[in-house]
C-alpha cells in the first residue's frame, strides 16, 4: 500500500479569489498548494473588460505572501454586450487566459450574464480562432427546470449546439455533477473537457441534508444522486486527457452562508489536494492523481506542467478550523477528518 506520493505540483483550472477582505484571507491558502490557478471574473461588478483584469490580477499579487510561487490566470466574464476585439486583444496581450459563460442568473453574481446565446456567436467564432478556452457554467436557469435536472437541461438544449457549431472552440464544462456530463463529455470531440471538484467526488445530495440542512455543503451546480458522484470518481480517476482538477473553491461569509436564504458555494482551497487524494486512494488510482492534477489541465490550455513537486503522506488530520477573514469567517470543506496531508513542496 502507498503512504507516500510524489507528483508535479498541481494547476486549479477553476476558483473564486473575491476581493477585499476575502482575497487576503483566502488567496495565500490557493497560492501555497497550486503553481497557477484559472480565477473566476464574478466579482461585484464583474471583469468584463481586459483592464479590469489587469487591474483585480494586481489585487491578487499585491495580497500574496512574499514568498508565494503563483500565477493567476484571469478569466473575462462575457455578457450579452461583449466585444469580441476585446476579448481578442485581451487573450493576445495576456490579460485573459479563458472567457466564462454564466447564463443569467444562474449562481452568484451572474445576474450580468448571458441571456441569449446567439449574441455572442461573433466572440466564439474569434475565441475558436485564437484558440481562446470558453468556460462553462453548465446549467439552464428556466423556472420550471428542476434544480437537479439543470445541468443535464444544459447539455441537451445548449452545450450540444454550441459544440456543433465550434468545432474548433475549446470548450470546458466546469464542474461537473452528473453521470450524464460524464458520458457526454466522454463522447464529445477532444476540444470538449470538464472540471471536477473535491467536494462533488465526496458528498451526495442526500449529504446535503445529513441530520439536518447544511450549508456549508450547498453549492452550485448542487450534488446529485449518488449514482452521479460514482460516475464522477470513475471520470477523474481514470487518468482521461477530458477531466482535470477545478476546485470551484468558493468563500462566503459565515453569515451568508448560516441564514434564511444561504449562499451557494463551497471552500475547500485549504484541503483540496488532500481530498483528492484520499478520493484517488479509495478508488486505487492514485498512480493517476498527477493526471488529473498535474497533467491534463495544462495540455488541455497548451501550457507546460510544472516542474516543482509536491509529497502527500497518509496520516488523519483534522478537519480545517473556519478561517478568519477581516471581520468575519469563512467555513470550510470537509466537516470530517482528513486522511492525507502535504509533506513536502519544492
Ligand atoms: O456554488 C457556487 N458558488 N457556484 C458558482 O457557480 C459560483 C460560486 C460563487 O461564486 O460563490
Ligand atoms: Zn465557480
Amino acid at each position: 500500500m502507498t503512504d507516500r506520493l510524489t507528483i508535479r505540483r498541481p494547476d486549479d483550472w477553476h476558483v473564486h479569489l473575491r476581493d477585499g477582505d476575502m482575497l487576503a484571507a483566502v488567496v495565500p491558502l490557493t497560492a501555497r498548494r497550486f503553481a497557477r490557478a484559472i480565477v473566476m471574473p464574478n466579482l461585484v461588478p464583474p471583469v468584463t473588460t481586459a483592464a479590469a483584469a489587469r487591474a483585480y490580477r494586481d489585487r491578487i499579487r499585491a495580497a500574496l505572501p512574499a514568498d508565494a510561487r503563483f500565477t493567476p490566470l484571469m478569466t473575462a466574464y462575457l455578457t450579452d454586450a461583449t466585444d469580441p476585439a476585446d476579448i481578442e486583444a485581451g487573450f493576445l496581450d495576456g490579460s485573459f487566459n479563458a472567457a466564462k459563460l454564466y447564463p443569467a442568473h444562474a449562481t452568484t453574481n451572474s445576474a450580468h450574464g448571458v441571456t441569449d446565446l446567439s449574441r455572442l456567436a461573433p466572440v466564439f467564432s474569434a475565441m475558436a480562432r485564437i484558440g481562446m478556452p470558453l468556460l462553462l457554467h453548465g446549467e439552464v436557469t428556466l423556472p420550471g427546470v428542476d434544480i437537479f435536472d439543470r445541468e443535464a437541461v444544459f447539455i441537451d438544449d445548449v452545450l450540444d449546439g454550441l459544440v456543433a457549431a465550434n468545432p474548433r472552440l475549446r470548450i470546458v464544462l466546469e464542474h461537473i455533477t452528473t453521470r450524464r456530463a460524464v458520458d457526454y463529455v466522454r463522447a464529445a470531440p477532444a476540444n470538449v473537457a470538464a472540471t471536477i471538484t473535491p467536494h462533488h467526488l465526496v458528498i451526495n445530495r442526500t449529504d446535503i441534508f445529513r441530520g439536518g440542512v447544511r450549508p456549508h455543503l450547498y453549492c452550485l451546480p448542487v450534488a446529485k444522486r449518488e449514482e452521479d458522484r460514482l460516475a464522477l470518481r470513475a471520470a477523474a480517476c481514470s487518468g482521461e486527457a477530458k477531466f482535470f482538477l477545478g476546485t470551484d473553491s468558493a468563500p462566503h461569509s459565515v453569515e451568508a452562508k448560516e441564514c434564511a436564504c444561504g449562499a451557494a458555494g463551497v471552500f475547500n482551497a485549504g484541503t483540496a489536494i488532500e481530498t483528492y487524494a484520499q478520493v484517488f486512494d479509495e478508488e486505487g488510482a492514485l498512480d493517476r492523481l498527477e493526471a488529473f492534477a498535474s497533467l491534463n489541465g495544462p495540455r488541455f490550455y497548451g501550457m507546460p506542467p510544472n516542474e516543482e513537486r509536491i509529497t502527500l503522506e497518509r496520516a488523519r488530520t483534522e478537519p480545517p478550523a473556519p478561517l478568519r477573514a477581516g471581520r468575519t469567517r469563512v467555513v470550510g470543506f470537509p466537516d470530517a477528518p482528513l486522511a492525507w496531508r502535504v509533506v513536502d513542496q519544492a
